[in-house]
């Protein structure tokens, strides 16, 4: 186990930092601002000719470049960055992956390239279960290291927190082995973790002509496990035609809620299926997909705390149908977006596609693209406290973009950061 070695490409940086001269700080807000809804997304306030002061990993101080001499300041900086034509955003939070898994899927891929489904795929015994397989048979160690090399990976591309999910154990011991594993990564990783708890995210063979056994499985002896030895933060469940149905959900929910696990769940990826109601009504944090979805559910989520997180690259490598998002975001909604990083749906945890791709593809603009998935995907892991906007006070996990002409060149650029440096606080 590898894992106390310094493997992080971003810097981690200690004691005081300034960052001079940058062309845009953006994604500036006040530190009370939760998430960004409807009209407001469009908005992504910023300041030209900019400083910005990080003391011991916090953002103390930010401002005009002309004003940097009015800033009371006794201590010594420790480095000096010169963002001469660079902008400084903040860091990506991905609310939504599958980041813990032994193996890549690439043989489903081809199958997919050949025409069967994805439901035709999970029905042969491939997608969820294949993974599940593997990580049943692959030891706590390596698991935490491949991880983590994912992890290094995604901060390179921006990200500054992270969800991660259980649901490729479907068993007893494999699903407390993949919570055990975020723990510690929990314990190890330099950005934020949110540990989900997913064992309802299909119905392992053994139990298809049984599913309430399996729901007794997770309801009466994972979750009391989870609680005590506080292993999760949310409980999702996968509520999809073919999956879990709003009845189980809700079961599998409330008995959650006991353990104060919070519900984020999969809906409406595969069909308008009843899990946005299911994840309403059990108020959730988040429901996630929506690929899949009517103005009756949309209706269901304005009269809602819960968030709607979409996730583009699945609808991408899955050649689905997109989320409306500009439905969504007329409606008034906090519009999230997330990787949705898994092996089987998703293999990616590049965020700038994902805003590329919401752009291109759900017609949302650069600026509400980037809102959705830095400060927006910050409340959807109950993390905008602390991350998700330049803010005094939040942590300074920051993306330094490379050259660019203004904001709208990161989704344009689609398939390219455009990051010169990530700094984790
Ligand atoms: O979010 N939809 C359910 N779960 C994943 C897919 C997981 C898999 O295929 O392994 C998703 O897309
Ligand atoms: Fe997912």
């Amino acid at each position: 186990m590898k894992a106390e070695r310094s493997i992080f490409i971003a810097e981690i940086l200690v004691m005081n930092v300034l960052i001079k001269n940058i062309k845009s700080l953006v994604g500036i807000r006040e530190a009370t601002v939760d998430r960004v809804k409807g009209s407001d997304l469009k908005s992504l306030p910023f300041i030209n000719n900019a400083f910005l002061l990080v003391h011991n990993g916090i953002i103390s101080a930010f401002g005009k470049m002309e004003d940097i001499q009015t800033i009371p300041w006794n201590e010594p900086i420790n480095e000096t960055i010169d963002a001469h034509n660079r902008m400084v955003m903040p860091c990506y939070c991905d609310s939504h992956t599958h980041l813990v898994f032994a193996d890549t899927r690439e043989q489903e891929f081809i199958y997919k390239i050949q025409g069967l489904s994805y439901e035709e795929i999970a029905s042969k015994g491939g997608g969820i279960l294949n993974s599940a397989k593997k990580l049943n048979a692959a030891s706590e160690e390596f698991l935490v290291e491949a991880t983590l090399q994912r992890i290094e990976q995604i901060i390179k591309h921006g990200t500054g927190a992270v969800e991660i999910k259980s649901g490729y154990g479907l068993s007893y011991d494999g699903e407390l082995k993949m919570l055990r594993v975020i723990a510690k990564l929990k314990s190890v990783s330099p950005i934020p973790i949110k540990a989900t708890f997913l064992g309802a995210h299909a119905f392992p063979l053994e139990y298809k002509n049984n599913r309430q056994e399996y729901i007794q499985l997770l309801v009466k002896e994972l979750l009391p496990a989870i609680a005590d030895e506080q292993l999760a933060d949310y409980c999702d469940v996968f509520c999809d035609k073919g999956f879990f149905t709003p009845e189980e959900t809700a079961v599998i929910l409330q008995a959650a809620w006991k353990y104060e696990l919070k519900p984020k769940i999969h809906a409406n990826q595969l069909a308008v299926s009843g899990g946005v109601q299911a994840g309403v009504r059990n108020n959730a944090v988040s429901v996630d997909h929506l690929e899949n979805i009517s103005d009756e559910e949309i209706r269901c989520l304005q009269n809602s705390n819960t968030i709607p997180t979409l996730l583009p690259s699945a609808a991408f490598f899955l050649r689905m149908q997109y989320p409306p998002a500009r439905e969504m975001i007329e409606a008034g909604l906090p519009v999230t977006l997330a990787s949705d990083y898994n092996p089987g749906s998703s293999p990616s945890g590049r965020m700038s596609f994902v805003v590329s791709l919401a752009c291109i593809q759900m017609k949302m603009t650069p600026e509400e693209a980037i809102n959705a998935a830095t400060i927006n995907g910050a409340a959807a892991i109950e993390l905008s406290s602390e991350l998700g906007s330049i803010s005094i006070g939040k942590k300074a996990n920051l993306i330094i973009t490379q050259p660019i002409n203004s904001i709208a060149n990161i989704p344009y650029s689609f398939g390219d950061d455009l990051i010169d440096r990530v700094i984790i606080s």
